[in-house]
């Protein structure tokens, strides 16, 4: 059986990708600080896998122990989640952002090279392409200057990856870079649980259904858009967890075409804001407070995945709708707050 450290495993994608690690047979051990996420996620995974995950409370930025834990865990291959990922705060806090997403991956890279880990995943973000010039953004697409710390450190990560892979021709590595994860577990086992006021659209909205929110706020309606509000991608973190399983697979299995690859997570279907909030509505039958607010800084207008590569290359594609994750993320949210 395959062993894989999975960091930043009790957040939200991290969480989703350690129950379909494990439904494939794949053991896992999780590494977390707790920064953005509960300890009670074990139990969530475990409910539904009826397997804990192995679990250290380490943070990466401390160098020695991340050579503590590769002294004592053998793994196959890393996914590595672990990162801050508010743009807001780290425009505020840009150290922060480096030093937390930039430190944490030399450190685990070169655990890799010392103890001979050949398989890496790293998460990226479609904010790498900054204003696109073309839809649905194919992965040949030119990176555009980071409107935000954040944006510049998966940027930058990709670099460092791309340069590893370069000088260790045994390390195989992929980028996914995730277009808008949204949704939970049909279990209501796990979900996205933000620690403060949401930042993303979907756990604000369920927030405001649940009473927690006043007012959701729609950031902008004078876009260029049909209907003047952003559009994007919204992807189901199930479809989004199992695609790193098949990421995974591809590089054990050697079937990777190059030492470091790269694939957009997708689903290849806009849908602006105001759809969002209407299916939202449809699909949960409540009456949604909203107002129209000004642009929020550095939003873009539309981003989509051009899902090709991944459809064929990697050989995954998305099953599941956005009426079904944002279902999901209401079941969720109503099991949270005690509404059921
Ligand atoms: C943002 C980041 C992205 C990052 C991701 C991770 C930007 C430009 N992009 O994605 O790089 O990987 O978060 O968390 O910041 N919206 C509202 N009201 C709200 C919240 C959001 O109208 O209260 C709108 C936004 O203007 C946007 C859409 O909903 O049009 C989605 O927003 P959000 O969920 O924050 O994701 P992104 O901004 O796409």
């Amino acid at each position: 059986m395959k062993r894989i450290l999975v960091t930043g495993g009790l957040g939200y994608i991290g969480s989703h990708t350690v129950v379909a690690l494990q439904e494939e047979g794949f053991e896992v051990v999780v590494i977390d600080n707790l920064s953005n996420s509960e300890v009670s996620v074990l139990d969530g995974i475990e409910s539904i896998t009826r397997k804990r995950p192995a679990f250290e409370n380490i943070d990466l930025r401390v160098k020695k122990d991340v050579e503590d834990f590769f002294d004592n865990y053998s793994v196959d291959g890393i996914i590595h989640f672990a990162a801050s990922k508010a743009v807001g705060e780290s425009v505020e806090n840009p150290l922060l952002y480096y030093e937390n997403n930039l430190h944490t991956l030399v450190y685990l890279l070169q655990q890799c090279e010392q103890h001979n880990i050949h398989n890496f995943i790293f998460s990226s973000s479609c904010t790498v392409y900054g204003e696109p010039d073309a839809l649905p953004i194919t992965e040949a697409a030119p990176v555009k200057e980071a409107v935000s710390p954040y944006g510049n450190t998966k940027q930058i990560s990709e670099e460092v990856l791309r340069d590893t892979c370069h000088a260790n021709e045994r390390l195989k590595a992929i980028s996914l870079r995730y277009f808008n994860p949204i949704g939970a577990h049909s279990s209501a086992a796990i979900g996205e649980l933000p620690k403060g006021t949401p930042q993303n659209l979907v756990p604000f909205i369920t927030q405001t259904a649940a009473g927690l929110r006043e007012q959701l706020s729609v950031f902008g309606d004078d876009y260029p858009t049909p209907d003047g509000s952003c559009i994007r991608d919204y992807i189901h973190v199930v479809d989004l967890a199992e695609a790193h399983v098949v990421a995974l697979q591809r590089i054990i299995g050697e079937k990777n075409d190059a030492n470091f690859e790269i694939f957009n997570l997708g689903t290849g279907r806009g849908s602006s804001v105001l759809e969002v909030v209407n299916a939202f509505e449809n699909v949960s039958g409540e009456k949604l407070n909203y107002k129209i607010v000004d642009r929020r800084p550095g939003d873009v207008i539309a981003v989509y995945a051009d899902t090709q590569k991944a459809n064929e290359v990697l050989g995954w594609k998305t099953k599941r709708t956005m009426e079904e994750a944002l279902d999901s993320a209401w079941s969720w949210e109503k099991k949270v707050r005690g509404l059921d």
